[in-house]
């Protein structure tokens, strides 16, 4: 299989009037930064065949995206038919365009009437889950030969029943841990029946392995006083809880989610107890995470009930618009430390907030530069995903940030191509028209190129 260099997206970020979902009900709700609304995102629904033209033209063989339940089933039980045809003609366009997609079946955003049932917090969760995921896997299934069952699986407990950043935002940390034990469930179900029913494919990648995993965050979390016991502490949990219980519970190791004192460890799910379920591991990977024990700075995120704060950059370092820090060692830390799961390794996302363009370029050679490091010591890595190809809806900060290798423009809804994204280009072409892994050697040669940019 060759390198697979792309970019990624996620439905409700892009395609625009997911309107039966919790998300577009919570930005009603005025949760949004500015009281902003998903709306028409980028319109990615109606202009996707340009989408992908882009994603051709600079130089891309892969395409991460999302496919949205609500859409698909927007009652329980009831299902559209105009939903799975349009995620056809999605798909097409990828054959077309030579680009070989990668489909997460879950990233964020729930049915509204699911949600209204308790989400993933209902002991019921993975049952209402799997129809969808067969409907999928019936109609769309024989065409995707790469999986992702969920996106960023703690986060998406945390932000719902912890930190308050994703709807119902409860503050319910035996809620966190039902959660994540239906989510492992879901994924554990999803993983098994896409293996089962997905035994012949067709379409130009048909004779690809089929391959199913999931998108998991990591951060290089690190205390910020090394002599100060409780941030060193918190530190140790944070790894544990949030960089390696998903990764240990998909790998038939321990499944220990919780915290002593704080979430309530989540009961063992037995079909995932001593077996691997995960044909790869899929990391997304932003940057550093810097805590400490009840900080008095501003500089520190929190949030109530919490008794810590986090920070994702050092004092006076270039950020992002997200306030981030550029920290690419600390991705190539992260790999290193997934390589003890001896499985294929994706980066299913990694990307910068940063609307004039000044530090993509560098962002992404930095980063693409520990990826070869560790090719070269031994990782199986398989591909590279950059967040994000379009610029798009974030989240709770609404269309602010700027992650996109194609700019939009959110009057016209007109794609620019940026420069970074050109550079990303030639980046991909000198590895053979992208044909090899991330080199060391080929890397280096950028080093001058990306001062010249810099000049400019
Ligand atoms: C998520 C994306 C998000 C990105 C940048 C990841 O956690 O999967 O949906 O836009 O980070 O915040």
């Amino acid at each position: 299989m060759k390198f697979l260099w792309g970019a990624a997206t996620s439905s409700h970020q892009v395609e625009g009037n997911n309107k039966l979902n919790d998300w577009w009900a919570w930005e009603q709700k005025g949760k949004i930064e500015g009281g902003v609304r998903s709306g028409r995102a980028t319109d990615h629904w109606n202009l996707f065949k340009e989408d992908l033209k882009l994603a051709k033209e600079i130089g891309l063989n892969s395409y991460r995206f999302s496919i949205e339940w609500s859409r698909i089933e927007p009652e329980e039980g009831s299902w559209s038919n105009e939903a799975i045809e349009w995620y056809g003609e999605l798909l097409g366009e990828c054959e077309r365009n030579s680009l070989i997609p990668l489909v997460t079946l879950h990233h964020f955003t729930s049915p509204l009437w699911f949600a209204e049932e308790g989400g993933f917090s209902s002991p019921q969760a993975s049952q209402k889950f799997l129809p969808f995921v067969r409907k999928v896997v019936r109609t769309l299934g024989n065409r995707i030969p790469l999986w992702c069952t969920f996106n960023e699986p703690i986060i998406f407990c945390v932000g719902q029943y912890l930190a308050g950043f994703q709807p119902p935002a409860i503050y319910s940390p035996e809620k966190c841990s039902l959660a994540f034990r239906s989510i492992l469930k879901s994924h554990v179900k999803a993983y098994d029946l896409i293996h089962s029913e997905n035994k012949t494919r067709k379409g130009p990648w048909r004779h690809q392995k089929l391959l199913v995993g999931y998108a998991h965050n990591m951060m290089d979390f690190m205390p910020s006083r090394d002599w100060h016991p409780l941030d060193r502490l918190l530190t140790l949990i944070a790894r544990e809880f949030y960089n390696f219980s998903w990764l240990d519970a998909t790998t038939g190791r321990k499944q220990r989610f919780g915290i002593t004192g704080l979430v309530p460890f989540s009961r063992p799910v037995s079909s995932a107890g001593g077996r691997t379920t995960t044909d790869f591991i899929g990391i997304n990977y932003y940057s550093k995470a810097i805590l400490r024990w009840r900080p008095k700075s501003e500089t520190y995120e929190t949030a109530s009930g919490l008794p810590f704060g986090i920070s994702f950059s050092s004092n006076q370092e270039p950020i992002s618009e997200m306030g981030w820090g550029f920290h690419p060692s600390g991705l190539g830390r992260m790999l290193r430390s997934i390589n003890q799961y001896g499985l294929p390794i994706f980066i299913t996302e990694n990307g910068i907030a940063d609307g004039q363009d000044t530090y993509r370029s560098s962002f992404l050679l930095n980063h693409l530069k520990e990826v070869a490091k560790e090719i070269d010591n031994g990782a199986d890595i398989r591909g590279y995903f950059h967040w994000s190809l379009l610029d798009n809806f974030e989240w709770i900060k609404g269309f602010r940030p700027r992650f996109g290798l194609i700019e939009v423009d959110y009057q016209t809804f007109n794609r620019t191509i940026r420069p970074s994204a050109i550079f990303y280009k030639e980046l991909i072409e000198s590895h053979h028209e992208g044909h090899l892994a991330p080199s060391s050697a080929i890397l280096k040669n950028y080093d001058s190129k990306l001062l010249k940019i810099q000049q400019k």
